[in-house]
């Protein structure tokens, strides 16, 4: 069935990212799966009054169903106003496909009702690159669908978004990638990375505590970048900050996660200042929910009814997902 955002109540990314450029914040790309991701995310963005910016990724439409997927996307923008009427603001929802890797799966997502795709060519040759994100765009902008392309090559390895070498993106490639696609916004290569094990601890410095500080991000690329092309949205993939409180919670309660080091929230804080107006977190999330899990299922033995274990780790995620809108994002009281 062909159905237009619209319909169900989406908006695309156009006034969100204009807002968040001149407001000087960021808004959050979180990603779901499944219900208790679903309802941490709208529960935390409800209560804080945040825009959202809902993520599917190939791999959660292969996980939860694509029709269950966007069928719960719009039960989101219900819930949402539900909330709204009890009391929180209302908050405006994009539905974005993550890491659309063909010009296939864009036009699928947009014929099913999502208001934003991303087209990640970055991995292909620059002008295979150019050639299927103008594509489209072209098919994309005639449905008033926002586009996100990739330029540059992120590090780190996670499920099927990998790439083994982070390649910087080039500031002199931006603007002809730009004005050659007609992109709408662009994800770009500063020294974020997929996962949660982002640097090894011979890339880090040891600060006075002991802690592992990892490499800053390239700045001065994304400077230049706005320099360049004044007032035009940014984004960053790859950036949970892996909380070291979370990965010991785990492996207390039984996991095993060595070496997860994640991005700094204060350079996070820093870039939400600029041109980057939407922030990829998911990892965190991750960690959020399976720690307490862990931790209520191992405190608790004789547990086998997955509310009881769920419901605690959805709270956790809501709570994280709060967190990060107001003390790293920016984006709270911002819909
Ligand atoms: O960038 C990747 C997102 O974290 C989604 O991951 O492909 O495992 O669903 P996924
Ligand atoms: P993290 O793995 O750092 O959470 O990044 C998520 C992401 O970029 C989703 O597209
Ligand atoms: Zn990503």
């Amino acid at each position: 069935m062909v159905v237009h955002y619209t319909e169900l109540g989406l908006v695309n990314t156009k006034e969100m990212f204009a807002r968040a450029i001149a407001g000087g914040y960021a808004i959050p790309g979180y990603n779901f799966n499944n219900m208790e991701q679903l309802q941490a995310i709208v529960g935390a963005c409800s209560e804080t009054a945040s825009p959202l910016i809902l993520q599917v990724s190939e791999g959660a439409r292969n996980y939860a169903n694509q029709t269950l997927l966007r069928y719960m996307a719009e039960g989101a923008v219900e819930y949402a106003a539900e909330l709204a009427a009890a009391g929180d603001k209302p908050i405006p929802i994009t539905l974005h496909l993550d890491h659309g890797d063909s010009f296939e799966l864009c036009k699928d997502c947009i014929d099913s009702g999502f208001s934003s795709v991303m087209i990640d060519g970055s991995a292909r040759p620059y002008e295979e690159n150019i050639e299927v994100t103008r594509k489209v765009c072209e098919y994309a902008h005639k449905h008033d669908v926002s586009v996100e392309g990739e330029l540059g090559v992120l590090a780190g390895i996670e499920d099927d978004v990998s790439a083994e070498e982070s390649v910087y993106t080039r500031p002199e490639e931006v603007e002809d990638f730009v004005s050659r696609t007609g992109v709408d916004s662009l994800a770009i290569s500063i020294g974020t990375s997929h996962g949660a094990n982002k640097f090894t601890p011979e890339q880090c410095t040891e600060n006075d505590r002991g802690e592992l500080v990892p490499p800053p991000l390239r700045f001065d690329i994304l400077y230049e970048i706005e320099e360049n092309l004044p007032g035009f949205p940014i984004v960053l993939h790859g950036s949970s900050s892996v909380p070291r409180h979370l990965v010991e919670t785990i492996n207390k309660y039984g996991g095993q996660l060595e070496d997860a080091i994640g991005i700094p929230e204060e350079q996070l804080s820093k870039a939400a200042k600029s041109a980057v107006c939407k922030i990829n977190i998911d990892s965190d999330g991750r960690l959020a929910l399976t720690a307490a899990v862990r931790k209520t299922l191992a405190e608790n033995p004789r547990l086998f009814d997955p509310r009881k274990y769920l419901g605690p780790g959805r709270e956790r995620l809501k709570q994280l997902y709060k967190d990060k809108i107001k003390n790293v994002l920016g984006s709270e009281n911002q819909a």
